[in-house]
C-alpha cells in the first residue's frame, strides 16, 4: 500500500454518474484508512461530446494513460443517437480500450446465495456459480479493417466489418485465461466458431499450441460459441474460465449476467500491457474497471440503478491494480452481507420487499464494510 496510486474517475453518461457516487465514498473510506490514492475526475462519452464536441478529449485520454486505475461508469444514450459514428459515446469507450491496449477483459459471473431468487433459472442450476469470462477486447470485428458502409448504386448499399485475429493477439489473451484458471478451478473453455470462420480456426489452433507449450496442467476444452450460449443456461457450473473473442465475449457476458439475477451485478476489469498480473518493464499496467451494464437512460437521474456492479468493479481494482487483495475480499464480503440483509435495488428486489435507491445501497455497503 506504500506507493501512491492515481485513480481517474470517468462517470460517463446517465446512470454512470449515480453508480459512481458510492465508489467515491469507498475511495474516501480507504484513504482515511491510509491508502494513498490521488483521485481526479473527467468527462467521457456523450457528456464529453456536449462539453468538447468530442466524446473522448485528448487530455482525458492522456490522463487515462497516466492513471493506475480508470474507473468508468457507463456511456451512451438516445440523446447522441444522431452523432457521427466517430464521436458517439461508444467510440470513446472503444478508443480508451484500444489506446490503453486493454486486451484482457475479465468478466466474473458470481451468484450470491442471497440472490438465488433473483435469477430466472432454477436455484440448483445457479447456486454457487463462480465463472470467469475472459473477453478479448482490442481486436476482432470491433476493430477489423476493412469496415464501413458503401453505396453500390441503384439504391443498394453494403455494410462491411472484418473479423481478424493474429497469433500474438490470441496468445496473450489465452495466457491470461490459463493463468487465471490456475488460481481457480484449473479449467479453460476456449470458444469460437471454428466450424464456419477461419479466424475461429486460427484461434483454436493457437490456443492449443500455447496450451501444449506452457499450460498442459490446465484442463482445456473447446466449444463453439453458440453451444456455450446453450450450456450457460443448461449447466453453467460446468465452466470455470471461458476465453473468447471480442464479439462473442460481449454477447456471452450479457447472458452470463442474467444467471446472477441482473445486469446490475456484473463487474469487469480490463487489463493491458502484460499477462493480466505483472506490470510492464516500467512498472505500469494500464487498467480500466467498469460495470458491464450500459448507461440505462430510461432510469437515469431517478436513484434507481444498482451500483453493485460498479462497486464490485472497484473491488477488482483493489485486487488487480492497487495491491489491496484483502480490502477487495472485505468489500466483496460487505456486498454479500448487504444482500443477506435483504437490502435490494429494484432490479434484484424480492417480492414484497421495498427496494432501496442507488445511494442507499452504496451507503449500506459502506456501513457493512466498516463492520467486516
Ligand atoms: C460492453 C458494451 C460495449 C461493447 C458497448 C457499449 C460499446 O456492450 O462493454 O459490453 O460492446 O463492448
Ligand atoms: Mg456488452
Amino acid at each position: 500500500m506504500s506507493k501512491t496510486h492515481n485513480i481517474l474517475i470517468l462517470p460517463g453518461d446517465n446512470i454512470g454518474h449515480e453508480v459512481m457516487e458510492p465508489v467515491k465514498k469507498l475511495i474516501t473510506y480507504f484513504k482515511n484508512k491510509g491508502a494513498r490514492f490521488e483521485v481526479s475526475e473527467d468527462v467521457v462519452g456523450g457528456t464529453a461530446y456536449d462539453k468538447h464536441g468530442v466524446s473522448l478529449h485528448d487530455s482525458t485520454l492522456a490522463a487515462a494513460k497516466a492513471a493506475d486505475v480508470v474507473m468508468l461508469g457507463a456511456v451512451g444514450g438516445p440523446k447522441w443517437d444522431k452523432v457521427d459514428y466517430a464521436q458517439r459515446p461508444e467510440a470513446a469507450l472503444l478508443k480508451l480500450r484500444k489506446e490503453l491496449d486493454l486486451f484482457a477483459n475479465l468478466r466474473p459471473a458470481i451468484v450470491f446465495d442471497a440472490l438465488l431468487d433473483a435469477s430466472t433459472l432454477k436455484p440448483e442450476v445457479v447456486k454457487g456459480l463462480d465463472i470467469m469470462i475472459v473477453r478479448e477486447l482490442c481486436g476482432g470485428v470491433y476493430f477489423g479493417e476493412p469496415r464501413g458502409i458503401s453505396d453500390l448504386g441503384n439504391g443498394v448499399r453494403k455494410g462491411v466489418n472484418t473479423q481478424v485475429y493474429t497469433t500474438p493477439e490470441i496468445h496473450r489473451v489465452a495466457r491470461v485465461a490459463f493463468e487465471l484458471a490456475r488460481k481457480r478451478g484449473n479449467k479453460v473453455c476456449s470458444s469460437e466458431k471454428a466450424n464456419v470462420m477461419e479466424s475461429g480456426r486460427l484461434w483454436r489452433e493457437e490456443v492449443i499450441k500455447l496450451h501444449e507449450a506452457e499450460y498442459k496442467d490446465v484442463e482445456l476444452t473447446h466449444m463453439y460459441a453458440d453451444a456455450v450460449a446453450m450450456v450457460l443456461l443448461r449447466n453453467p457450473k460446468s465452466f470455470d474460465v471461458i476465453v473468447t473473442d471480442n464479439l462473442f465475449g460481449d454477447i456471452l457476458s450479457d447472458e452470463a449476467s442474467m444467471l446472477t439475477g441482473s445486469l446490475g451485478m456484473l463487474p469487469s476489469a480490463s487489463l493491458g500491457s502484460s499477462s493480466g498480473g505483472a506490470p510492464d518493464k516500467n512498472g505500469k499496467q494500464n487498467a480500466m474497471y467498469e460495470p458491464i451494464h450500459g448507461s440505462a437512460p430510461d432510469i437515469a437521474g431517478q436513484d434507481k440503478a444498482n451500483p453493485l456492479a460498479t462497486i464490485l468493479s472497484f473491488a477488482m481494482a483493489l485486487k488487480y491494480s492497487l495491491g489491496m487483495p484483502k480490502e477487495c475480499a472485505a468489500l466483496e464480503r460487505a456486498v454479500s452481507k448487504v444482500l443477506e440483509q435483504n437490502i435490494r435495488t429494484m432490479d434484484i428486489a424480492a417480492a414484497g420487499v421495498k427496494p432501496v435507491g442507488t445511494q442507499a445501497m452504496g451507503d449500506a455497503v459502506l456501513k457493512a464494510l466498516q463492520n467486516v
